[in-house]
């Protein structure tokens, strides 16, 4: 049966991805509702030829909803998920809100879609770098578990939205002109820069984003004692993220190993020319659906350990395309209510 979405957060970087997305994989729609706060009340975005008109969100917003995918920040998660669910409305949520709640599962279609089916309305979309690196971890760890990771990330401007993203612009061109370039959604000038990333520490010196690679993977790949380590670096690119990965295994894995079962992998392509130097990044991962993963190589440092390099769309596969493919999920097995409906007595 055709479904009836609600985009909340239409308006921004992810909910404008979702719209393209909807459009792109002929998702089975019946009906899209555009919400997004009364800052964009009067707005109209365009989808399959037609001006819809963008909403702002109120409680009567969710009626007759099937699925919400919501996207507008961790605060207006927190204050429309529950009345949406109510309403009985699947929610799909973007934001780091419910993401450790443990009667929410977090998912990952490529990784873990079995664990959508506890949900109790509320699924949550894991952090963008977590799941870029989940995607390409996943298939090695099926092979010959992993003991430990320890990654490096080199993240875009998109993350922190879409105003982010123009700040990035006009930052470069400020400085190209010789002015004082502006900064607003970042603490400190990304053009022609780069810092760690400005979550808040935490009291061993890890910032959020760093935490949530941590623990976000642990629960996806429900190896709660997993040792995984980060550092995370916002870098002036638009809107795909890289990271550098080294794995460690019980037993070695050969690279000719790891090649070939990446090769094979769902939502992984493998990019390596090694004559040309030629190996992912951010530019050829932007508007692509696969997280791209290339120089695998033998840690030389460990004889079980492996190095590795990703880049993906932050918006898309990071963001937009998961919330989709945990959509499309939910229809395909007939998820969309919560499976055990807790009884009264
Ligand atoms: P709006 O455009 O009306 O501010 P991004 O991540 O690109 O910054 O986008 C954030 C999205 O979340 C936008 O669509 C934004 O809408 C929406 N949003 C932000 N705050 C609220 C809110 N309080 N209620 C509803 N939508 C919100």
């Amino acid at each position: 049966n055709p479904i009836r979405v609600a985009i909340l957060g239409a308006t921004g970087a992810v909910g404008t991805e979702l719209l393209e997305l909807l459009q792109s994989r002929n998702f089975p729609l019946a009906e899209l509702k555009l919400l997004a706060s009364p800052r964009s009340a009067g707005r109209t975005l365009s989808f399959q030829g037609e001006e819809l008109l963008v909403e702002p969100v109120s409680e009567k917003s969710f009626e007759n909803i099937d699925v919400v995918l919501a996207s507008a920040g961790g605060s207006t998660s927190k204050a429309w998920a529950a009345k949406a669910v109510e309403s009985g409305a699947a929610v799909i949520d973007n934001s780091s809100a419910f993401r450790m709640n443990p009667e929410v599962p977090l998912v990952i279609p490529e990784v873990n879609p079995d664990a959508a089916a506890m949900h109790q309305g509320i699924i949550a979309n894991p952090n963008c770098t977590t799941i870029l690196m989940a995607v390409a971890v996943w298939p090695l760890h099926q092979v010959q578990p992993v003991q430990r990771i320890v990654a490096a990330t080199y993240q875009s401007a998109s993350g922190a939205g879409m105003r982010a993203m123009e700040e990035l612009k006009t930052q470069a061109q400020a400085i190209l002109h010789g002015e004082t370039p502006i900064t607003e959604s970042f603490p400190y000038p990304l053009a022609f820069n780069l810092f760690p990333h400005n979550t808040p520490l935490n009291e061993q010196g890890y910032c959020e984003e760093e935490m949530k690679m941590v623990n976000e993977t642990r629960k996806i790949f429900n190896v709660p004692q997993l040792r995984v380590s980060a550092t995370c670096v916002r870098v002036p690119v638009l809107r795909a993220h890289s990271e550098a990965i080294n794995l460690e295994f019980a037993q070695p894995m050969s690279v000719a190993t790891a090649r070939e079962v990446l090769a094979n992998a769902p939502g992984v392509r493998l990019v390596e020319d090694w004559q040309a130097n030629y190996f992912p990044m951010p530019i050829d991962a932007s508007g692509r659906d696969e997280v791209l993963v290339g120089r695998i190589r033998q840690d030389l440092s460990h004889p079980c350990g492996l190095e590795l390099w990703l880049c993906g769309d932050q918006i898309r596969k990071g963001a937009a395309l998961n919330a989709v493919q945990i959509a499309e999920l939910l229809v395909a097995r007939n998820l969309l209510r919560p499976a055990t409906t807790t009884m009264a007595h």
